[in-house]
């Protein structure tokens, strides 16, 4: 375990209690033309992360932002951002990304550049090495068991509830029981990823997720702050 990284207390059956959930708004459904006024209103919403998805054309087929904007976020929010990659060759751009202000640089596995163990590792190392938490996703169809070996040099497990690449896609059940065998054997932060909602946001929280990344939910409310709270298990206010 490295020294800068935060343990939370460790998890192993029910679920991590409400008030230990994160809510990490996913820009991707934002108002882009507005994109440092969208990040102080979830900010001023309740919000305790900000999620950035980065893709390239190549590991999905959309294509999103780079450093720049990243960079630009920094700027203009003081949240944690939580960078989720979905490129090919992530290893290339880890400086640039931890450089341009990323709190959390969340790679993933099945991520080309990556597939030799040594790579992967390396990879992270680097996300660590430059001051910055390491994170690793998996699709809906890769298996807990792809990333189990890796847990020791983890701050974060992104559990993928959508097929990565776009918003507003409906919820994929099957990431639920995969959250709770993470839970068994991982500690740190658990994210999901795709159709979280109320509904969907509590089964995740019940199978041991404590932070829950939400985009169409939030940015499509007519209440981020009650989108917020009730993601987070609170009634709204
Ligand atoms: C999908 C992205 C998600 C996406 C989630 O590839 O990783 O972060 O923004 O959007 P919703 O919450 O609308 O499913
Ligand atoms: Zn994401």
């Amino acid at each position: 375990m490295s020294a800068s990284s935060t343990p939370i207390p460790p998890q192993r059956t029910g679920s991590v209690s409400t008030r230990q959930v994160l809510i990490a708004p996913s820009l991707l459904a934002c108002d882009f033309g507005h994109l440092a006024e969208e990040a102080a209103r979830v900010q001023e919403a309740g919000a305790d992360w900000l999620h950035v998805d980065v893709m390239d054309g190549h590991f999905v087929p959309n294509l999103t932002i780079g450093p720049d904007v990243v960079a630009a976020l920094r700027r203009a929010s003081r949240l944690p951002l939580d960078v989720h990659l979905m490129i090919d060759h992530p290893e290339a751009f880890l400086t640039r990304f931890i450089a341009a202000g990323a709190d959390y640089v969340t790679v993933h596995v099945e991520a080309p550049g990556l597939a030799r163990p040594d790579e992967l590792r390396q990879a992270l190392g680097t996300i660590r090495a430059g001051g910055a938490k390491a994170g690793l996703s998996l699709r809906p169809r890769t298996g807990v068991e792809a990333i189990r070996p890796y847990g020791d040099t983890l701050d974060l497990v992104l559990v993928m509830s959508v097929e990565p690449g776009s918003g507003g896609q409906a919820f994929l059940p099957e990431a639920i029981p995969k959250v709770r065998a993470v839970r068994g054997w991982f500690a740190r932060h658990i994210a999901v990823d795709g159709g979280i909602n109320a509904q969907t946001g509590r089964q995740m929280r019940e199978a041991g997720a404590n932070v829950l990344v939400a985009g169409t939910s939030v940015f499509r409310s007519a209440s981020y702050k009650d989108a917020i709270r009730s993601l987070r298990g609170d009634q709204p206010s």
